[in-house]
């Protein structure tokens, strides 16, 4: 003899636990994985595709630092018709305002610590400067 009511529930409560680490996994592994705060105007693109960015942003920092102080070169770059010029303040932060929520939250993760913002202001730092003086 067995009772309906109580094996439709039973069989879901059994397969939640069978189950257990797979969505286990997949919750903590999405709240593990930094979603970077995407600009707050509204831009929709970046100065290259994203695969580019997120492999090799670094790597054009230092292109456009020896662009810049080497060969005074600071061309701007045009992102659907706006123009930034080359630079880490100048076009990067103009329109990620936001580096503690977008570059810092990869950054954490990744456990780097870019040394640029020694000598470099944040908007936010630029901001508290502003109000002091
Ligand atoms: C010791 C201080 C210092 C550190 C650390 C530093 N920079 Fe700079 N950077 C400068 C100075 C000074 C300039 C020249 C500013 C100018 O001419 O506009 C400059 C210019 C640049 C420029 C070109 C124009 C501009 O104003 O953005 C880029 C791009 C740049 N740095 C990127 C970086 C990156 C990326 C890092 C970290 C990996 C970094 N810098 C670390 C001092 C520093
Ligand atoms: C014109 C505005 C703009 C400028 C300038 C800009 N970005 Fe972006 N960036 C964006 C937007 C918008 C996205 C997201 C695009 C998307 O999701 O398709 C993005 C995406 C990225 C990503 C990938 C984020 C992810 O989710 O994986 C990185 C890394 C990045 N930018 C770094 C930089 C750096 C470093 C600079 C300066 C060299 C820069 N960006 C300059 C607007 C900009
Ligand atoms: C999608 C994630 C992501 C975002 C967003 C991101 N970075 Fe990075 N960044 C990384 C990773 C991962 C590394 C380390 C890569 C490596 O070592 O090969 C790195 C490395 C760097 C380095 C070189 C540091 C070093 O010590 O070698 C600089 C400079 C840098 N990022 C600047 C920026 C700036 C500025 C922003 C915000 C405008 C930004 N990144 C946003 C993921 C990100």
């Amino acid at each position: 003899m067995y009772n309906k009511r109580f094996i439709i529930p039973g069989l879901a409560i059994l397969v939640l636990i069978v189950t257990f680490p797979l969505w286990f996994n997949a919750f903590s592994k999405a709240s593990a994985v930094p979603k970077p705060e995407l600009p707050p105007g509204g831009e929709k693109q970046c100065v290259a595709s994203i695969p580019e960015m997120r492999a090799s942003h670094m790597v054009m920092l230092n292109e456009w630092r020896d662009a810049v102080l080497r060969d005074e070169d600071r061309v701007a770059v045009t992102v659907n018709g706006k123009e930034y010029r080359k630079g880490l303040q100048m076009a990067c932060m103009q329109c990620h305002s936001n580096k503690e929520k977008f570059c810092d939250s990869c950054h954490e993760y990744a456990s780097v610590k870019p040394y640029c913002w020694d000598c470099h202001l944040t908007p936010a730092v630029l901001a508290t400067k502003k109000e002091t003086h």
